[in-house]
C-alpha cells in the first residue's frame, strides 16, 4: 500500500514538480488531486524544461498512469492544448485519465474571477485570473458543471447549464430571456465540444483505478498543487486559492481513504517566495531579496509575475509539518543560497511586542508579525550545485539543514541542488 502524498509547505512553487518527477521514476501512478491551471509545475530533464499546468508531473515516464482526480478543476481548452503540446513533443498521452467528476472551468468563471479582482481594487487577492475561485465556489454552491455532464442528453445538459447561469444572471447581464437562451445554447455547445475532445481520457470514477493500484501494491504518488499557506482552510485567508493543497486534500480530491496513505512528503524552498497579495512576514525588500529573485529565477511559471522573495520561515514550516502530518521534508533550491555571506531563518515572530512561536491564523495579525531571525554563515565561494551527497555539502550548508530538521522535528530526506532532475540529493 505504498501511497505517498507530496505537498507544498509554503505559498506554492516549492519545486513539487521536480519531486513528483523524481518519485514517478519508481511509481506506477501519479494522481493530481487539487487546483487547476493556476498551477505551474516544472520538470527539467537533460536541460529541457517542461511546464505542466494540469498534466501530472509523472508524464515523462511512459509507463506511469497519470490521473486527474475529482478535486481538480479543468479548463477544457487549456487541457486540450497541453495534451496537443505533449503529443507534438513525442510524449504519449495515452496513460492520462481524467475524472468525470472534475468540475469544468467555464468562460463564465474566468470572467467572474477577473471582475471580482477588479471590484476589489487595491484589496485584490492577486489571483492567476484562471477562474479558479468562481469554479470551486460553484462546485460547493451546487451550480457547477462537471466534465461528465458533457455525456448527458442535450435536454439534461441544458438543465445543468441553466442552473449554473441562473446563479450568475446579475453579473452576466442575462436579464433578457432571448439573451439568456442564447447563453444557454452557447455554453451547452461549449461543454459538449470539450467532452467530445476529451472523451478518450475521461473515466467515470478514477477512484476505482487508484484503489485498485493501491490494493495491488503499486506505488502511487499524490501530487499536490499550490502550498499550505494559500490553503482556504489553513492559509493566509482571504489571500488564498480555493482548493485544498494540504495532505488531507489528497484523499478528498482523489477518492482514497486516509487509511491507505503511507507517507507525506512536504516540499519547501531553502528560502520563501510568494506570488499574489497577502501577508509574508519574512519578505525582503532589499538587495538580498533581489538576489534571491534573480539567482532563483523567481518568476511565476503560470503568469510570469515576479515572485516576492524572503528568508525561510520556520514558524510557518513547523505549522505545515503539523497540519500536513509530514513524514519527511524536501528542501529545494539550496544552490540559490550559494554566495550569500549570511543566511537567515525566522524562528519566532514579534507581534505587537509579544513573542510568539506559533503561526497567527488571522492574516490581519500575521501582517503585523515581525520576524525574529537566527543568522547562519554562508558557504562562501563553494557551490553546492550538483553535489550528490549530504556529506559532500559544505559544513555551513549541512549546519543550516540540520538546524531546520531539528527545529521542525521532521528529517530532511531530499535536497535540491540545481534545476535539473538529476540535481537532487537523496538521504535514503
Ligand atoms: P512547483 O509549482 O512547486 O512545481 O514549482 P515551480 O515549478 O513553479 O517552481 C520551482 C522552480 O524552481 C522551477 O523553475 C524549478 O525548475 C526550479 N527548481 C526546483 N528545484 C530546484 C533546485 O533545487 N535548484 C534550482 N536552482 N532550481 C530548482
Ligand atoms: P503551484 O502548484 C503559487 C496563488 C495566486 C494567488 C492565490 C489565488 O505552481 O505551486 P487563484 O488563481 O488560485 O485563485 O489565486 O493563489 N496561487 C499560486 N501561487 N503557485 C501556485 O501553484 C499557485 N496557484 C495559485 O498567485 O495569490
Ligand atoms: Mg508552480
Amino acid at each position: 500500500m505504498p501511497a505517498t502524498i507530496i505537498v507544498g509547505c509554503q505559498f506554492g512553487d516549492e519545486g513539487k514538480g521536480k519531486l513528483v518527477d523524481y518519485f514517478a521514476s519508481k511509481a506506477q501512478m501519479v494522481v493530481r488531486f487539487a487546483g487547476g491551471n493556476n498551477a505551474g509545475h516544472t520538470v527539467v530533464k537533460n536541460g529541457k524544461e517542461y511546464k505542466f499546468h494540469l498534466i501530472p508531473s509523472g508524464i515523462l515516464y511512459s509507463d506511469v498512469k497519470c490521473i486527474l482526480g475529482s478535486g481538480v478543476v479543468i479548463n477544457g481548452d487549456d487541457m486540450i492544448k497541453e495534451l496537443e503540446n505533449l503529443e507534438k513533443e513525442g510524449i504519449s498521452t495515452e496513460n492520462i485519465i481524467i475524472s468525470a467528476q472534475a468540475h469544468l472551468i467555464l468562460p463564465t468563471h474566468v470572467k467572474l474571477d477577473n471582475k471580482s479582482e477588479e471590484k476589489r481594487g487595491k484589496n485584490k487577492i492577486g489571483t492567476t485570473g484562471r477562474g479558479i475561485g468562481p469554479t470551486y465556489k460553484d462546485k460547493v454552491g451546487r451550480c457547477g458543471v462537471r466534465l461528465g455532464d458533457g455525456a448527458l442528453p442535450e435536454k439534461e445538459l441544458k438543465e445543468v447549464i441553466i442552473a449554473h447561469l441562473m446563479e450568475h444572471e446579475d453579473l452576466l447581464s442575462c436579464f433578457r430571456q432571448d439573451l439568456f437562451n442564447e447563453k444557454v445554447d452557447n455554453l451547452t455547445a461549449y461543454v459538449k465540444n470539450i467532452w467530445e475532445k476529451l472523451v478518450p481520457y475521461i473515466s467515470n470514477d478514477v477512484s476505482i483505478d487508484i484503489n485498485k493500484a493501491l490494493n495491488e501494491n503499486d506505488n502511487v504518488i499524490f501530487e499536490g498543487a499550490q502550498g499550505l499557506l494559500i490553503s482556504p482552510e489553513f492559509g493566509t485567508y482571504p489571500y488564498v486559492t480555493s482548493s485544498n493543497p494540504c495532505a488531507g486534500g489528497a484523499c478528498v480530491g482523489s477518492g482514497v481513504g486516509p487509511t491507505k496513505i503511507d507517507s507525506v512528503i512536504g516540499v519547501a524552498k531553502a528560502y520563501t517566495t510568494r506570488v499574489g497579495e497577502g501577508p509574508f512576514p519574512t519578505e525582503l525588500f532589499d538587495e538580498d531579496g533581489e538576489k534571491l529573485r534573480k539567482v532563483g529565477n523567481e518568476f511565476g511559471t503560470t503568469t510570469g509575475r515576479p515572485r516576492r522573495c524572503g528568508w525561510l520561515d520556520l514558524v510557518a514550516l513547523k505549522y505545515a509539518v503539523r497540519v500536513n502530518g509530514l513524514s519527511k521534508l524536501a528542501i529545494t533550491k539550496l544552490d540559490v543560497l550559494n554566495g550569500f555571506e549570511r543566511i537567515k531563518v525566522c524562528t519566532e515572530y514579534n507581534v505587537g511586542g509579544l513573542i510568539v512561536s506559533e503561526m497567527p491564523t488571522n492574516s490581519r495579525i500575521l501582517k503585523n508579525a515581525k520576524p525574529i531571525y537566527k543568522t547562519f554563515k554562508g558557504w562562501g565561494a563553494t557551490s553546492v550545485k550538483g553535489v550528490t551527497s549530504m556529506n559532500n555539502l559544505p559544513i555551513q550548508a549541512r549546519e543550516y539543514l540540520y538546524f531546520i530538521e531539528n527545529f521542525v522535528g521532521v528529517p530532511i530526506k531530499y535536497i535540491g541542488v540545481g534545476q535539473d532532475r538529476k540535481n537532487l540529493i537523496s538521504r535514503g
